[in-house]
């Protein structure tokens, strides 16, 4: 049976000045199979006021004394109704015609061809239809997404907040045990009459103060202290860092020697280049590689760039690599994002977030902001201040 999804007669509003042309639209449908539920109305009013009720279709007349079928269109659709609206005139023009499919009518017909009208309602219905569940399933994917990307979001934050907690119980009970514990033992050094308890408690000191690095060690990764210092100096030590360890050459560069940015910016940046630069050592095959930092137009920009064997499309894509997509949602968290660009020459990852005019700040600000790379103190991972 061609007529509504649920089986029942279909609700037909008919816009319609004529009762004759009215009951030949019906006898058409009727004859071509339909099960329908036929309201006439002939006024702009009328169809105004039946325009509350549910509908499944829309049928109507091309003129009308005081209103057209168009406007009834253009009523519907600036309504939000998106019911199906078949027009049908007693002679229909060319230009009509396109007027009325640009206006979002589903079909158009001669009121002399209504043979046209049962198939040209079910069509219509039929579109309608699979229209409306697109629009749905791409809802439903949209939604799915958004919430796909909060979570995300989500965790990124939970796990800067979780570090910092664990990162502040090292420090506090663990940090401070041993350091107190390198005390006495220093003490029992020192009193001890015995050559051999001295020896031992030298050989205790030394292993205390490997335990007391590793525990500082462990608490930067889990939070850079080093950030208290600003992003110019975190970025700094961090390119000099990785060049010790893995031997490749890193530059750093910024155009700005201190800046003032927005909470969590900072941090963002920071995980983006050290997420860059595990990549860079663990994929890339590179011997140099280059960090710029730049401020313009209110824009950050961190860009991350090396010279090695780059990336293809499913390197990007593998099921399990959750570094690359991470840094989205991360800069998604402070309102950027990430644009990846890769080729026989290299691989660059830029981080851009807009922080307003604010970001520079003048000479007397900056003295304030950061100390210039110059008066920078010798960082100390275990000094504890608010990020
Ligand atoms: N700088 C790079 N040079 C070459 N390949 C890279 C680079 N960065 C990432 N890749 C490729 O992209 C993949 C995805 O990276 P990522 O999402 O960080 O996951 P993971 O590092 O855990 O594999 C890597 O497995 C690697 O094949
Ligand atoms: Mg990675």
């Amino acid at each position: 049976m061609p007529s509504s999804p649920s089986s029942r007669p279909l609700r037909v509003l008919h816009l319609e000045d004529s009762e004759l042309d009215h009951e030949l639209a019906l006898a058409h449908l009727r004859r071509g199979g339909l099960v329908v539920n036929c309201t006439r109305v002939e006024s702009r009013t009328e169809f105004e006021q039946a325009l509350g009720q549910p509908w499944d279709l829309v049928l109507s007349d091309y003129n009308l004394p005081g209103f057209s079928g168009i406007q009834a269109l253009q009523l519907m659709r600036a309504r939000g109704l998106e019911l199906p609206f078949v027009l049908v005139s007693g002679e229909i023009g060319e230009e009509t015609a396109v007027d009325a499919m640009r206006n979002g009518a589903s079909d158009y017909l001669l009121k002399a061809n209504l043979a046209r009208l049962a198939p040209a309602v079910e069509h219509a219905i039929e579109a309608a239809e699979s229209r409306r569940a697109r629009a749905m399933a791409d809802r439903e994917v949209q939604d799915s997404r958004a919430q796909l990307s909060a979570l995300a979001q989500h965790l990124q934050t939970s796990i800067e907040t979780e570090r910092t907690a664990i990162a502040r119980e090292i420090h506090d009970d663990v940090g401070g045990s041993l350091t107190a514990l390198k005390f006495d033992l220093d003490w029992i050094r020192r009193h001890a009459d015995s050559p051999a308890v001295q020896q031992r408690a030298v050989e205790a000191i030394e292993l205390l103060t490997h335990a007391i690095d590793a525990s500082k060690r462990v608490m930067h990764n889990l939070r850079p202290a080093i950030l208290e210092q600003g992003l110019v100096a975190a970025l700094q030590w961090m390119a000099g860092n990785f060049e010790r360890r893995t031997g490749i050459e890193c530059s750093f560069h910024t155009s700005h020697e201190s800046l003032q940015l927005p909470a969590g910016v900072p941090l963002v940046a920071y995980r983006t280049a050290q997420e860059a630069l595990t990549n860079v050592s663990k994929h890339a095959q590179a011997s140099r590689v280059r960090i710029e930092l730049t401020v313009g137009a209110g824009v950050l920009s961190l860009e991350i760039s090396d010279n090695g064997r780059g990336m293809s499309d499913t390197d990007r894509a593998k099921d399990r690599s959750f570094g690359l997509r991470g840094l989205h949602e991360r800069a998604s968290t402070v309102g950027g994002w990430v644009d990846l660009s890769s080729g026989a020459d290299g691989t660059c990852l830029i981080l851009s977030v807009p922080i307003g005019p604010m970001a520079v700040p003048s000479p007397e600000e900056a003295d304030m902001a950061e100390a210039p790379a110059s008066r920078r103190r010798e960082h100390d991972p275990s000094a504890w201040t608010p990020l």
